[in-house]
């Protein structure tokens, strides 16, 4: 959520910052701005809306900008005050000589600002990080030191930050420094880098070091220097990282969200290799490092994870508990966080994340860590700042994904859960699990089928683009697919989708069903099939407008069911790993005739960084 970048050297800072800022669009995309320094003074440019805005202002004024040797970007999330010009950031003080660049919350950023206030500070936005930047400035009138007044103003901020600070008096020099918010620094020749995330930093450099709270770094263009909020040195671990640059490309497809949705074969592919070798050998998971004498012992797991993870977390345990007989909690992280869990040194806890920096499920782990349980982390990002609090790390392995609604990503939490499941129940030594091994090495030709006939899905998302409401309902293993299809479609469409357990609907939401309202029952083979098969025939009793998503052929269907997706025939334990494929070819073509922005819904971000 908000991404920041910081560049100082001797080459031109501009394309670096918005180099910087263009991989980091992904955390947010509702306004953005530079700070650099031209001819000693620190000038601002921001622009409210997409990146492009900013930069078609960096274009009109480039030969001067484009003099800085030293600059600071941001693009932002909001989280306080609309995402206006005069709330983008960079922020500055009343003297205009400091500027600041924050990723989180300031949470007594009121009590700071009365305080700022009286001392004649004049405020210009809503925002909470306009506090940071009087609040440095004051602290630098008193020492003249930019590391000192940052480490002493970070004494007084409580919250979540990670910042970055240029003042035109401190030439040559940027100070950063994290709280609860993701910052690495990049090393170069002559020139130095700090950013919110590798994405910014990896076509300069691979030498990099990330930042520990409470840790504060000054950058100039030959040194690095790193303190403690204490004013102590400290030394950190500085890495090669292991990230090729990577170029963006939509490879023809018109969203990245299609590109991903058809990358999902192999994904899959890639998840399977090396740790499920032969339907007859045990599963490879060397990841999980839990002894097995404990995990076989093991008898309360704690899932958490948000949004789509969080789905995904959903059909783990239906696994887990299935093919092991563990009992298995999951819990959105942000309820997790705030009530008394039944956590302790026997309970295995899992973190699940597609960009590993999730603010709430971070939190989760780390209490749940600090009560002795191991950690066990599922994430795409094994350098994330989620994987740095694993004992056990599963890197999902989906390769980068830009869309921000996830979709190769929980491809490869699912199929990890599959492996992980089998796993524990192999360790076990409890269910003869062949027949879901073989199933999983052919799932991906069963994916590329669907993909094959993605014209009929586009067929019914035409047909039923104009409804302003949705209901998906499925039973069992699948109930997390039907919350996932109604997700995908919230977040790209804007339509109002929920997704139901079947049985549920008689107890309320049948109340809303009529000739306007789509109904998709997710009816797939299995002991639930007749169950759902009912609760369809009653949701068509009240005139709703039915569409099927299913792996039977039987004819009846077409006596129901408006439309029918149909998919290859498959059990219905691996059913949600291709069930969901339809529902989010689904959401993108619906989005796609409505013409909304799908790659960059309104109001999200990849990457939820606060809490
Ligand atoms: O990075 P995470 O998996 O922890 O993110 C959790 C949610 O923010 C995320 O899944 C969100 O719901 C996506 N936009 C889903 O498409």
């Amino acid at each position: 959520m908000c991404g920041i970048v910081g560049y100082i050297g001797r080459n031109s800072a501009v394309d670096i910052l918005l180099d910087g800022l263009t991989s980091l669009e992904y955390r947010g995309y509702d306004s953005s701005g530079i700070a650099v320094n031209i001819d000693g003074k620190v000038q601002l440019y921001k622009a409210a809306g997409k990146l492009q805005n900013l930069k078609d202002i960096v274009e009109k004024n480039y030969a001067e900008i484009s003099k800085s040797t030293i600059g600071i970007g941001h693009i932002r999330w909001a989280t306080h005050g609309a995402p206006t010009v005069e709330n983008a950031h960079p922020h500055s003080c009343n003297c205009g000589k400091l500027a600041v660049v924050h990723n989180g919350i300031i949470e007594n950023f009121k009590e700071l600002k009365e305080k700022l206030e009286k001392q004649g500070c004049t405020f210009r936005s809503q925002t909470d990080t306009e506090t940071v930047a009087h609040l440095v400035a004051s602290k630098f009138s008193q020492t003249h030191d930019l590391t000192e007044a940052v480490r002493l103003a970070t004494k007084e901020i409580e919250g979540a930050y990670a910042l970055c600070v240029i003042h035109q008096d401190v030439k040559d020099t940027i100070v950063a420094t994290r709280r609860n918010a993701p910052l690495v620094v990049g090393f170069g020749d002559g020139e130095n880098f700090v950013a919110s995330d590798v994405p910014a930093l990896i076509q300069y450099t691979k030498k990099a070091m990330y930042l520990d709270d409470n840790q504060i770094v000054t950058l100039t263009p030959d040194s690095v220097k790193l303190i403690d909020i204490d004013n102590n040195p400290v030394v950190q671990k500085v890495e090669m990282l292991p990230w090729e640059p990577v170029a963006l490309s939509k490879m023809g497809y018109k969203h990245f969200m299609l590109k991903e949705i058809h990358e999902q074969p192999d994904v899959v592919r890639n998840v399977l290799s090396g740790k499920l070798r032969a339907i007859d050998e045990p599963i490879v998971l060397k990841e999980v490092t839990l002894d097995r004498e404990k995990l076989k012992d093991l008898n309360r797991i704690q899932i958490v994870a948000c949004g789509t993870s969080l789905h995904a977390a959903m059909v783990g345990k239906y696994l887990i508990e299935d093919f092991c007989g563990i009992s298995v909690d999951v819990e959105p992280s942000s309820e997790y966080i705030y009530r008394k869990t039944i956590t302790d040194k026997n309970t295995l806890v899992i973190g699940v994340s597609q960009s590993g920096e999730t603010a709430d499920t971070i939190t989760a782990v780390r209490q749940a860590k600090s009560k002795g349980s191991h950690i066990l982390i599922v994430t795409n990002r094994p350098d994330s700042t989620m994987a740095r609090e694993a004992d056990s790390l599963i890197p999902v392995n989906a390769g980068i994904e830009v869309s921000v609604a996830a979709t190769k990503s929980y491809m490869a939490q699912l199929i990890s859960f599959y492996l992980l499941a089998i796993y524990i129940a192999e360790v076990k030594g409890v269910n003869d699990l062949r027949d879901l091994k073989h199933e999983l090495i052919i799932l991906p030709q069963k994916i590329e089928k669907v993909l094959a006939h993605k014209e009929d899905i586009q067929q019914c998302a035409r047909k039923f683009s104009g409804s302003k409401d949705f209901i998906f309902i499925a039973r069992g293993i699948n109930f997390p697919t039907a919350l996932e299809g109604a997700l995908k479609l919230k977040e790209i469409s804007y339509i109002n989708a929920t997704g139901y357990t079947a049985g549920e609907l008689k107890h309320g939401p049948i109340a809303m069903l009529d000739e306007s309202m789509p109904v998709l029952s997710i009816l797939m083979s299995g002991k639930v099939y007749d169950k759902i098969l009912s609760n369809s025939e009653e949701a068509k009793a009240r005139n709703a407008r039915m569409i099927a998503l299913t792996d039977s052929t039987d004819p009846k269907l077409n006596e129901l069911f408006d439309c029918i997706i149909r998919v290859p025939e498959i059990s219905e334990i691996l059913s949600p790993a291709l069930a969901v494929v339809p529902l989010q070819l689904l959401a993108y073509y619906i989005a796609e005739f409505l013409g909304k922005d799908v790659d960059q819904p309104r109001n999200l971000a990849k990457s939820v960084t606060v809490e």
